[in-house]
Formats: C-alpha cells, sequence, structure tokens
C-alpha cells in the first residue's frame, strides 16, 4: 500500500508526542506528507521535534498538553483545527507505567495511573469526537500486550491497559456509523523512556531500562508498523514477535502464563528507586 498516498495532506493529533512512540509516529506520519500536532507536557522536546520537521518541509505544531488536567485537549484540540483545517486522524498515546505489588502501592497509585491511561484516552475521545464525525477518520488506541496479560508487580498498568482495550472493542462498533475506525494498537516492547518514569509520571533519564537492548523493537519500527495498521484501519494490530507469541500463549495455553507468572516473574523496580 501506498502509505504517501494514504497519508499525504492529512491532519494528524498525537498525545504524548515528546517521546518514544509518540515522537516516532510523528516522524513517520511527517515523512507520508502528513501534517501533525504534537502534544504532551514537555515542551522543550515538542520544539525540538517541531524543529527537526520544520527543517525538513514538514508541517508541525506544537501543543502544550496534560492529558489529565481538564480543558487541555480540548484546546490542543482547537489549535489542530486552527492550524490544519480539520482533524483526520487522532492517536491516544500519552501513557506510563505504575508498578509495585498491590499491597504496597495505594489507591492512589491507581487513580494516577488510571488518569492518564485511561480518563486521558476518553479526554481525546470527547475533545476530538466530533472532528473524526466530520473527516469520517481514525482514532488510533494505545494498548498494549498488558491488556492481554496480567503478570505480578504490573496490575495498575494492565488494569489501565484491559480498560483501553475494552473501550477500543465498544467504540470499534459505536463508531461504526459515523464512519470512524478504531485501531488499537498492542505493543510489547519497544524501545522507549517508559521504563524510565516512575509511579507519580516522572522521568528518571539516569535510570537504566532493565530490558536487555535485544528484545525491545526500535520505536522507529513500531511506528512504520503502527502506521501500515492504520492505513489498512485495521482493528487491532500486535507489535514485536515476541507480543503476539505472549498473546497467542495467553489464548491458547494461559495456564502456562499462570505457570511462570507463579514461578518468581516479578515486575521491574521503579525508576528513581533502585
Ligand atoms: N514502550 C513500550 O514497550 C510500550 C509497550 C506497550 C504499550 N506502550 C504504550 O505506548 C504509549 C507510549 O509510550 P512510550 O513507550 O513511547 O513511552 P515514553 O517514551 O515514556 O512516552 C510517553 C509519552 O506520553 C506522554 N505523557 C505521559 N503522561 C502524559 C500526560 N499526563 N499528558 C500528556 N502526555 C503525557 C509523555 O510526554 P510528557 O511527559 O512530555 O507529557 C511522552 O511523550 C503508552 O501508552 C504506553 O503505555 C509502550
Amino acid at each position: 500500500m501506498d502509505l504517501k498516498k494514504k497519508f499525504e495532506g492529512k491532519s494528524v493529533l498525537i498525545t504524548g508526542a515528546s517521546s518514544g512512540i509518540g515522537a516516532a509516529l510523528a516522524r513517520e506520519f511527517a515523512k507520508m506528507g502528513a501534517k501533525v500536532a504534537l502534544a504532551a507536557r514537555r515542551l522543550d522536546r515538542l520544539e525540538a521535534l517541531n524543529r527537526e520537521l520544520t527543517s525538513l518541509g514538514r508541517s508541525s505544531v506544537v501543543l502544550e498538553c496534560d492529558v489529565t488536567r481538564e480543558g487541555d485537549v480540548e484546546s490542543a484540540a482547537r489549535r489542530t483545527r486552527e492550524s490544519f483545517g480539520k482533524i483526520d486522524i487522532v492517536v491516544a498515546n500519552a501513557g506510563y507505567g505504575v508498578v509495585g505489588n498491590v499491597e504496597g502501592i495505594s489507591l492512589t497509585d491507581f487513580s494516577n495511573q488510571f488518569e492518564t491511561n485511561v480518563f486521558g484516552v476518553l479526554r481525546t475521545f470527547y475533545a476530538t469526537y466530533e472532528d473524526l464525525k466530520r473527516s469520517r477518520g481514525t482514532l488510533v488506541l494505545l494498548g498494549s500486550v498488558a491488556s492481554y496479560i496480567s503478570l505480578p508487580g504490573a496490575a495498575p498498568y494492565s488494569m489501565s491497559k484491559f480498560a483501553v482495550r475494552a473501550l477500543a472493542r465498544a467504540l470499534r462498533e459505536e463508531l461504526k456509523p459515523h464512519g470512524i475506525s478504531v485501531v488499537l494498537i498492542s505493543p510489547g516492547f519497544v524501545e522507549s523512556d517508559i521504563r524510565r518514569v516512575d509511579n507519580l509520571g516522572k522521568l528518571h533519564p539516569e535510570s537504566e531500562d532493565p530490558l536487555p537492548h535485544w528484545i525491545k523493537m526500535p520505536a522507529e519500527t513500531a511506528a512504520r508498523k503502527i502506521l501500515a495498521a492504520v492505513a489498512r484501519k485495521k482493528p487491532e494490530e500486535i507489535i514485536t514477535f515476541h507480543g503476539k507469541l505472549a498473546v497467542w500463549i495467553e489464548r491458547h495455553f494461559p495456564k502456562l502464563i499462570s505457570y511462570f507468572a507463579g514461578r518468581g516473574a516479578k515486575g521491574r523496580p521503579e525508576p528513581g528507586r533502585d
């Protein structure tokens, strides 16, 4: 499929565009001729990405936006409309992971996790729904392999991503009559900052990602696969070979996952506390 033909001139709003998968998606959409609206909290990073894209002759706009703050996504959507005249594709990508065994964390940790990963996605949906209706556009939701498999030490994150998958499933049918496609992306391990962010959503750049390099897919590769799935309006795409394998095992041999989970599998430590 000719992705340039597919995305040329499209207006794409991406939350969490300052890092990792979101930033890689912005580069890839821009490369395909789309206009990209870059939304996140860290303006310095967004501005650097904006300069990079502008210097390559691409169209982009920087939008300061905290998906947990009432009104922020609405103004991001308004500014995207003002800049590009419409919104064709919305990528609800902003997210992070709270870690720890349930007994060692608090309700506030769960609530923070849901504010960003679940209510942030819902805020993004409500702020852009009318735009997508007008453009008969596409809503892309970032789930995770963790939306199929819940392991010790990662309950808040898995719960939030199970919720995103449930939302995608329902929205897919609800939005069909309006011509809006819903694409759920469920990545396995992808190179990004996510494992350097603590339970409050703060980045610890000095902290080491506990995962070995070889298991992580580069964010650029993940972004290319995501664009291909969006172009095809695939209802769901699991990214990474290990991710596909894990979901397959969970579907067909769930006891195998329980067996490994029960054999000392424990989550990663919280960055900044190790
Ligand atoms: N990398 C993986 O292995 C992996 C696997 C499965 C799913 N995912 C999902 O992929 C998505 C992107 O994560 P990533 O891996 O690219 O991590 P990342 O490098 O840490 O990027 C996360 C992005 O989310 C933004 N963000 C976080 N909280 C936000 C808030 N309250 N408001 C607005 N933006 C916020 C961050 O920007 P600011 O801090 O500047 O706001 C950043 O741009 C997440 O939904 C994650 O759950 C990742």
